[in-house]
Parts: C-alpha cells; structure tokens; sequence
C-alpha cells in the first residue's frame, strides 16, 4: 500500500522524504490555507520534494470553473494530480479533465454511490473520508471495503485513496482491506513507528552492552 502525506506543510514534508516512506502528497484548501504563502509556489517545491503524485484542490464550483483551474494547475508540474469535490459539476469536470490526459482525485467521497460515479468518469483516484464518518458515528471502513470489491468487481483502475485518517488503526484496516493508498498527517505517520516495546528493548539492548564495556573488578 503506498503512503501519502496529508499536508502542505515543506518542513514536516521535508523531514519525512529522506525515510523512504512517502510516495506522494495530498493538499487541500484549508491545508494550503493554513501554511500561507502563494499555494502555486508551494505545491511546486512540494512536487520537487516528493517526485509522486501530489493533489491540489481546486476551488471553482462550477464546471467550466473547475477545469479551467485544473488545466492551470496541472501546469504547475507534471506530478501534480488535480483534485475535484464530488458533486455533478466536480463529476463533469472530472470526466473533461480525465479525457485531456489529467489526473483527477474526485475528494470528499463518503459514499460508494459517489465512488463508483467517480471511478465511471475516469477518476483516477477516490478520496473516501474516513474519519469524518467515523466522526458522525459510522463506521468509515464500511467504505473503504465497498469501494475496493466495487473496483476490483470492474476492474477499474481508479485507486482507492483512503483519506481523513485518524490513526495506525485507520492504515491498518486500509491495508488489510487492499486499500491502494493512505494519505496521512505527519502526526499520524509518525504514530505508525511507536511500540513501547521496541523503545524498552532499545534501552535494555544499551544498557547491557554498556555494562558489559565496563573494566571489571
Ligand atoms: C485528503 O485528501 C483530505 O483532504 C484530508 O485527509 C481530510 O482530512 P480531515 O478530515 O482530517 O480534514
């Protein structure tokens, strides 16, 4: 399963690459919104960073809108994928878009409905928000696993992109469910390498290997 990181933020995107973990990026409006600076300049030096897919949002609401912020996103670097909300005009505009060639995230799926729409258009990724179900009290997985039996009953090759994670439960059942993809925040990647166990072992390991350098007597 690849791993995408949920930010826009160049430092915690930048402290995660060298760990040979990440193969792309997702962004959003309130993502770029929260870093500030001019979102094309920022989407780029994340594309130079990361060399894999990185997804920017458009914010037209409207078709004809959509695309045309597309199309101009997509010229900010060949890595970028563009991002769509999911409705009919984001579905047109999808469908528009994937016939140019470009890739297109429809976003803010929380139904298998609007998946299988998405993938009939050409998407080439769904963003099922998982923890945003979870949220209301449903249970967000329900929807991984339709959209992934859905996909493979087709043959579709729009990847399933498991986003709004919470936690290592939430990359764990994607993965188990053959989710292609998880995009997570930092904090929720960084929780994936914490095991008590591992840290105490680290320690005892130390500690016994320091004893034993001691000159004895
Ligand atoms: C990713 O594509 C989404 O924009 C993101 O995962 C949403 O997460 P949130 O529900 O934590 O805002």
């Amino acid at each position: 399963m690849k791993l995408f990181v949920d930010s826009a933020n160049l430092d915690e995107i930048a402290a995660l690459t060298p760990l040979g973990i990440v193969d792309g990026v997702t962004t959003n409006p309130s993502l770029l919104a929260k870093v500030g600076n001019d979102p094309r300049a920022v989407l780029k030096r994340i594309c130079d960073l990361v060399q894999g897919p990185v997804s920017a949002e458009v914010v037209a609401t409207d078709c004809e809108g959509m695309v045309s912020e597309g199309r101009e996103l997509a010229a900010i670097d060949p890595h970028i994928v563009v991002k769509v909300p999911f409705g009919k005009a984001g579905v047109q505009a999808c469908h528009v878009l994937a016939a140019e060639g470009i890739r297109v995230n429809v976003t803010l799926i929380f139904s298998a409905t609007q998946a299988l729409l998405a993938a009939k258009v050409g998407a080439t990724f769904v963003s099922p928000f998982i923890g945003r179900l979870d949220d209301i009290g449903t249970t967000g997985m329900d929807l991984v696993r339709q959209c992934v039996e859905i996909f493979e009953n087709f043959q579709f090759p729009t990847e399933v992109l498991v986003a709004s994670v919470r936690g290592p439960m939430h990359v764990i059942e994607s993965a188990r469910l053959g989710a292609d993809i998880c995009t997570c925040p930092p904090k929720a990647i960084d929780a994936l390498f914490n095991h008590p166990l591992t840290d105490i072992g680290l320690a005892k390991f130390l500690a016994d290997w320091a004893k034993a350098q001691q000159p004895e007597g």
